[in-house]
C-alpha cells in the first residue's frame, strides 16, 4: 500500500520501473494490469488524457497487488477524481505553486514534475522530496540528474520521458534515482492486439534492467 510518499518510494524502488499508460479501452484495463503485476511491475501510472482514464484507473485499482496512480494531474479537480477512482498516488508533469499547495489537502501523495534546479528547490521548500524529472531525456538526461545529487542530497527522482531499455540502466545506477517511468513496456500495438502475454514478458525484462 502506498498511503504516503515514503511507502510509495519503497514500492517504486522495489519495482524500479513505472509503466506510464495512455489508455481509452476499458476492456483492456484488468488484463493489462494483471499482466504488468504478474511480470513484476506493480506500480502503475494511468494518465488523465483520455475520456475513460478514470474508469480504467478504478478497474486497475481492483487488481490484486496493483498500486495505481493517476498521471498528467494538473489541478485540484484531477486530484479529487484520482482519489475517487481509487488511486494511491498522483503524478504531475510540472510543479506549479497552486498544484503543490492543492496536493497538501489530498489524501494520496503527489509526485510533482520538475526539470530544473529552481523547480526542484520550490518543490523541496514545500515539503516534496520525491520528484519526477520530466521530460528526462529532452531536458538533458542522466547527466542532469547526476548533477542534482550533490546540491540536493535530500531529493530523489523518478525520471520519465524518453526512457527506454537502452538508457534505463544508466538512470537506475544514479544514487538519487528511485525508479524510472516509461511507456515502452505498454506499446500501443500490443495493447491493440490484446497481447498481454507479450506485455507481461516486457514487464519481466524491465525488472531486470540495471541489475
Ligand atoms: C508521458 O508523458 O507520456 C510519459 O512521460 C512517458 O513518456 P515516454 O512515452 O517517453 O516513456
Amino acid at each position: 500500500m502506498a498511503q504516503d510518499i515514503q511507502a510509495l518510494r519503497v514500492e517504486a524502488k522495489k519495482a524500479r520501473v513505472i509503466p506510464v499508460m495512455v489508455l481509452d479501452d476499458l476492456s483492456v484495463a484488468r488484463p493489462l494490469a494483471q499482466a504488468l503485476v504478474e511480470g513484476g511491475l506493480n506500480v502503475l501510472e494511468v494518465t488523465l488524457r483520455t475520456p475513460n482514464a478514470l474508469k480504467i484507473m478504478a478497474e486497475m485499482a481492483n487488481v490484486k497487488g496493483a498500486i495505481v496512480g493517476s498521471g498528467t494531474v494538473r489541478n485540484f479537480e484531477h486530484m479529487q477524481q484520482s482519489v475517487d477512482a481509487g488511486c494511491q498516488f498522483m503524478v504531475s508533469p510540472g510543479a506549479s505553486i497552486t498544484l503543490l499547495e492543492s496536493a497538501q489537502d489530498v489524501a494520496i501523495p503527489l509526485l510533482p514534475g520538475v526539470a530544473s534546479p529552481s523547480e526542484a528547490m520550490t518543490a523541496a521548500e514545500m515539503g516534496y522530496s520525491f520528484l519526477k524529472f520530466f521530460p528526462a531525456e529532452a531536458m538533458g538526461g542522466a547527466d542532469v540528474l547526476k548533477s542534482f545529487a550533490s546540491p540536493f542530497p535530500d531529493l530523489a527522482f523518478c525520471p520519465t520521458g524518453g526512457i527506454s531499455p537502452e538508457n534505463a540502466a544508466t538512470y537506475l545506477g544514479l544514487s538519487n534515482v528511485v525508479c524510472v517511468g516509461g511507456s515502452w513496456v505498454v506499446p500501443a500495438d500490443l495493447i491493440e492486439q490484446k497481447d498481454f502475454a507479450a506485455i507481461e514478458q516486457l514487464a519481466r525484462q524491465a525488472t531486470l534492467l540495471g541489475r
